[in-house]
């Protein structure tokens, strides 16, 4: 036989193609096809300049649990460190710091984030839920029939915030304000941020600075009477204790991690968890009747939607290797845990949305010395929401497709327009 016309060949994307895409509005809209692509070329791949893309969720995980890596965070220059005020406000903080600094750090500020303190929040956070539940009804009552709520606005943003600003003992007052500042510094925690994207990351750090400035002294001059046993109070102690375990400059610091830190993560953990019970209609029935694990639906969402979708770290040593890839000291590693979170070596179907899934461990905290200290707070934030808005709305609906924030870091929902139904 003749020599039929042969297909052409269709080359698979090379990871420097891989990450330029990720980096698209395309790429960020649906990284999933891209990750998949990753995943095809190996666990790491170099990207040139120094640069590797790692997904594979063993190289992941090895990354963030070895020493030999540091945050990144640590080596943004004293020039960009003094040219804006968002990443000077954030770099004393833990989740920039390497040790000695981090475990100084880590400790003192994980002695007063404790499990224990965490699970005896329940109770505030299920009235914080009910709370915005009832507001809810009442915004659908009003509402003409059928018209949609917008359940991010109303529900998974103010969430967040009214639990974080109850542990750092800010009053409701300054709440909204707070949601805004926020809202304006998260930019300076996205990847690459252009440095002129970073002017209203600036004005909030300021701002923030500020508050926290007027907060602490009121707090020292015995002015506010609110908890002792709050983080602010609690923080404020070890920074004015005999051994000022923490400076001035790590005391705001990390204050205002804990307010962004929590803030849009959750909101989209939230958000991602709304889209897969509209999904998954059977999963939203047993969560409704509180016959469903919730615990396991939110892991799921963890893994198939991570809100922080990368993070990356920088090699500080000489001779590491990662997945026998050699990684010399000064490369630089973006950590894809959205990616590794899919990775096909790790879960079957990784595409799928399975909440029946067993030993589901997703990287969307991160692991090793960062890993996220909010993770029992978030967890348990989602595993209160999800049923109680179920039981309280039967049925809930969505009102028209979501619309997704356009970042390549956090990934969720700018609205999500639901129908509420008559409410139970
Ligand atoms: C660290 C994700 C909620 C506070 C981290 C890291 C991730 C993460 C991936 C590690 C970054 C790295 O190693 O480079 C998330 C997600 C959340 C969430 C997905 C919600 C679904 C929260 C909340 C708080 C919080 C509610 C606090 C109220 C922190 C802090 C760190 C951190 C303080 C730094 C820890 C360190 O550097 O030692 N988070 N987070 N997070 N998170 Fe969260």
């Amino acid at each position: 036989g003749g020599d039929g016309p042969t297909a052409p060949a269709r080359t698979p994307p090379d990871a420097v193609t891989v990450a330029m895409e990720l980096l698209s509005p395309e790429g960020r809209a649906d990284p999933y096809p891209l990750y998949a692509a990753a995943h095809r070329l190996g666990p790491v791949s170099g990207i040139g300049d120094g640069w590797f893309l790692v997904v594979g969720y063993d190289a992941v995980n090895q990354v963030l649990r070895r020493t030999g890596f540091g945050v990144s965070g640590a080596q943004i220059s004293p020039q960009r460190l003094a040219e804006h005020a968002s990443l000077a406000l954030l770099a004393p903080s833990i989740l920039e710091s390497d040790p000695p600094e981090h475990t100084r750090m880590r400790s003192l500020i994980g002695s007063v984030f404790t499990q224990r303190r965490i699970s005896a929040l329940e109770p505030m956070i299920t009235a914080a839920v009910d709370a915005l539940l009832d507001r809810l009804a009442e915004t659908g009552a009003r509402r003409a029939d059928g018209e949609a709520v917008d359940f991010m606005a109303e529900f998974a943003f103010p969430l967040p915030v009214a639990v974080i600003c109850e542990m750092l003992g800010v009053p409701d007052a300054d709440r909204q304000r707070f949601r805004t500042l926020a809202a304006g510094l998260t930019t300076a925690l996205e990847f690459m941020s252009d440095p002129e994207g970073l002017a209203p990351a600036d004005a909030a750090a300021t701002e923030l600075a500020d508050y926290f400035t007027a907060l602490i002294a009121d707090r020292r001059a015995g002015r506010r009477e609110d908890g002792e046993d709050d983080l602010v109070g609690a923080l404020l102690a070890a920074r004015d204790a005999e051994d000022a375990r923490l400076s001035e400059a790590e005391l705001l610091a990390n204050l205002t991690l804990l307010l962004v830190a929590g803030f849009e993560t959750t909101t989209d953990l939230l958000g991602n968890g709304l889209g897969a019970l509209f999904d998954h209609p059977a999963t939203a029935r047993r969560l409704r009747s509180a016959d469903g694990d919730v615990a396991a639906f939110v892991e799921e969402v963890l893994r198939y939607e991570s809100p922080v979708q990368l993070t990356s770290r920088v090699a500080l040593a000489d001779g590491l290797e990662v997945a026998g890839v050699p990684v010399p000291s000064g490369s630089r590693l973006i950590l894809l845990l959205g990616a590794a979170n899919r990775d096909p070596a790790r879960y079957r179907d990784p595409d799928t949305f399975d909440p029946s899934r067993t030993a589901v461990k997703p990287l969307s905290f991160g692991v090793g010395a960062h890993v996220c200290l909010g993770n029992g707070l978030a967890r348990l934030e989602a595993a209160v929401a999800f049923p109680r808005l179920l039981a309280r709305f039967p049925d809930l609906a969505p009102a028209a497709p979501p619309t997704r924030r356009d970042r390549a870091v956090l990934r969720g929902y700018e609205t999500f327009p639901v129908r509420l139904g008559r409410p139970r």
